[in-house]
């Protein structure tokens, strides 16, 4: 007799979205490869301020001005507010430990200092633990609209504004548990649910869509392509989303969800993720 806790053993496809995409390609980019951490990574005040060259405050300058063309009533008053909060400014790279000050008065979050990609359980377990993992790499000039390696541009600019809004905050940590816990098929249904909120959420506000996923507010085509007509959008729901397995990782979105709060993204994360005894 099944028992109905049971883990999940259909046979679905595990992969990852970009796993799947990387398939069959001849290169792949050595920085797309996660690394595990070999020892805890640096927190708060225990991380170093690199040397930057000037032309990486330049491409950090040219990436934060022309995002903010934008924003101003696109993004989401949470993001815009966020900012401020941060202290986020164009003509200076931020320093890692700086902005874990500030996210630890605002939400209890600090940030941790990555080398880059990091192994999924790393990830998840520093969410798990409210600890925000950062890289303090700029992506360079020619990469300035796209790169398939993590960034600080992303990381802070795209993800941090975020983890200031309370319920967001503590959603986040509630995914990283969930993911830590989550086995065969559940696994690539978090992957969705993470893509469709954090990275590429929206949210209504005074009945006006705006934005608030990161891959959306740090991605210089996608801030005007997420408000269009081009895209389809539909409300949020958690089984919706976790059974889209067709989005593109490489292209533009077509398909998005909205949430009316951020109380029903939490809410309804944890409903879900109840149900399948995730959390
Ligand atoms: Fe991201």
């Amino acid at each position: 007799m099944m028992d109905e806790d049971a883990v999940d053993t259909t046979p679905e496809d595990e992969r990852s979205a970009y796993e799947k995409a990387q398939e069959g390609q001849e290169d792949v980019d050595p920085r797309t490869i996660p690394q595990k951490l070999e020892e805890h990574p640096p927190i708060g005040e225990e991380i170093d301020y690199p040397d930057y060259p000037g032309e990486d405050h330049e491409t950090w300058q040219i990436l934060v001005e022309r995002q903010m063309e934008q924003l101003p009533g696109r993004a989401c008053d949470a993001y815009m507010r966020g900012q401020e909060v941060l202290g986020l400014e164009a003509d200076r790279i931020p320093h890692l430990g700086d902005l874990s000050d500030r996210l630890s008065d605002a939400t209890d979050w600090t940030v941790a200092h990555v080398p880059g990609l990091i192994h999924e359980k790393d990830f998840f377990t520093l969410l798990s633990e409210r600890k925000f993992p950062s890289t303090n790499y700029v992506r360079p000039l020619e990469e300035l609209d796209y790169t398939p390696a993590p960034d600080c541009f992303h990381d802070i600019f795209g993800h941090m504004p975020m983890l200031t809004q309370p319920d967001f905050a503590d959603f986040y940590q509630l995914f990283g548990q969930a993911a830590l816990n989550a086995e065969g098929a559940d696994r690539p249904r978090l992957e969705r649910l993470h893509w469709f909120t954090v990275e590429f959420g929206l949210i209504r506000e005074q009945g006006n869509q705006r934005i608030f996923g990161a891959g959306i507010v740090s991605s210089n085509e996608e801030v005007t392509h997420a408000l269009s007509d081009e895209v389809t959008v539909h409300p949020f729901d958690p089984e919706h989303i976790v059974e889209k397995d067709d989005y593109e990782v490489y292209n533009l979105q077509d398909e998005l969800f909205v949430l009316d709060s951020f109380e029903q993204l939490v809410d309804g994360f944890r409903d879900w993720t109840e149900s399948r005894g995730l959390l």
